[in-house]
């Protein structure tokens, strides 16, 4: 029983759905709420040899007896919506608090075609001309909206009555309006804070911030990466990957940076990490479970990010299923 946010550290995609995935299926939280971004965000989830592409239904809806919540800090995309109701089938238990904003058709025009918006290679999904709608108070909100009447709800109401939350935010830290690269970013802040209050959650509710960082690091979309390899050197390197929502390659640095990190460390708050996809850095850690029985050099490298940036990393992926996962939480101490 546990209120635990997760947080990207990166530039996005640092692999959040599938540390969410786990944690719904083995902490079984009551409530899993969505904060942060709108349907820019794609969460991939994969279990029991299902690939499942989100972007707006908490990736925790893969523990069957959650409730699932949108905060109202959300960008809703109402077809998005409906689509992942019927195809996650969680029609019944999955609820969008009433005030979120709606992302109307002209949104995502304009984000396909606005100068701005072709410079920093944005998603298209409407995110910063919604965003500057719900600023100038001209916003449609989700309970305007017909088709969303049966799935209205109080997210505040629903997440301060419970201890036993589990809360997923989207982005990552280098990707935020306030602290990440300017003008190269979304269009809010995707901090714990701000997460919290995207679905109207106490801040001195939460236990544990678990912010996720890749193995490498990753970039999609125009700004400025560190360390920049070529497409050809990330393939060799088995690091290309592709956005889940615009399907574009994304850049590569095959290594952390490490000055980004500890700033979002600081600012986020993280109580623990959760590092991702160790076993493409080290082949041999492929479907471990057991910490000791890593590779030494895949066990110095974590012994190296907790020294640097000195917070325990206690959760370690290790593949793409939910369940690859080494979880160190109880040799950590750390509250379920
Ligand atoms: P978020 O946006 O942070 O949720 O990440 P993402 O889901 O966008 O990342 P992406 O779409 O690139 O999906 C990541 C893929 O890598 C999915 O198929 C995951 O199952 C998989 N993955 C996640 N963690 C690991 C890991 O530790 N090892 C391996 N091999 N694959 C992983
Ligand atoms: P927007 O949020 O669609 O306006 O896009 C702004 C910038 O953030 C672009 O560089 C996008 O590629 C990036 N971005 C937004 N959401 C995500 C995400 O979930 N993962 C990775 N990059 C993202
Ligand atoms: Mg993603």
């Amino acid at each position: 029983m546990a209120i635990n946010i997760v947080v990207g550290g990166q530039y996005g995609d640092e692999g959040k759905g599938k540390i969410i995935s786990y944690l719904a299926l083995e902490d079984k939280p009551e409530v899993v709420a969505r904060g942060g971004g709108g349907p820019n965000a794609g969460h991939t989830v994969e279990y029991k040899a299902k690939k499942y592409k989100i972007r707006l239904v908490p990736s925790g809806f893969v523990y069957k007896e959650a409730k699932l919540v949108i905060g109202p800090g959300v960008l809703i995309d109402p077809e998005v919506f409906l689509e992942e109701i019927k195809n996650f089938e969680v029609e019944g238990r999955c609820f969008v608090d009433r005030m979120a904003t709606i992302i109307e058709p002209k949104h995502k025009e304009e984000d396909a075609s606005s100068e701005i918006a072709k410079k920093i290679g944005t998603t298209k999904s409407g995110i910063g001309p919604a965003t500057a709608h719900r600023a100038l108070r001209d916003a449609k909100l989700a309970y305007q909206e017909e088709r969303l009447g049966p799935y209205l709800t109080d997210c505040w109401k629903i997440v301060n009555s419970t201890s036993n939350l589990l809360v997923e935010g989207s982005q990552g830290f280098m990707l935020s309006n306030l602290h990440g690269t300017y003008p190269y970013c979304t269009a809010k802040d995707v901090s714990a804070s701000a997460i919290c209050s995207e679905i109207g959650l106490g801040p001195k509710k939460v236990d544990n911030v678990i912010m996720v960082i890749k193995s490498y690091t990753t970039r999609v979309g125009s700004g400025p990466l560190e360390g920049e390899i070529s497409p050809e050197q990330a393939k060799k390197l088995g690091m290309d990957e592709y956005g889940t929502v615009t399907g574009r390659q994304r850049r590569v640095n095959p290594n952390l940076i490490w000055q980004e990190l500890k700033k979002a460390v600081i600012v986020n708050s993280a109580t623990f990490l959760a590092l991702t996809k160790l076993d493409v850095k080290y082949p041999q850690a492929k479907g471990l479970r057991d910490f000791q029985k890593l590779p030494k050099k895949a066990q110095d490298f974590v012994f190296e990010i907790e020294k640097k940036l000195n917070v325990p990393v206690a959760l370690i992926g290790t593949g793409p299923d939910a369940q690859d996962i080494i979880d160190r939480r109880k040799e950590l101490g750390i509250k379920k």
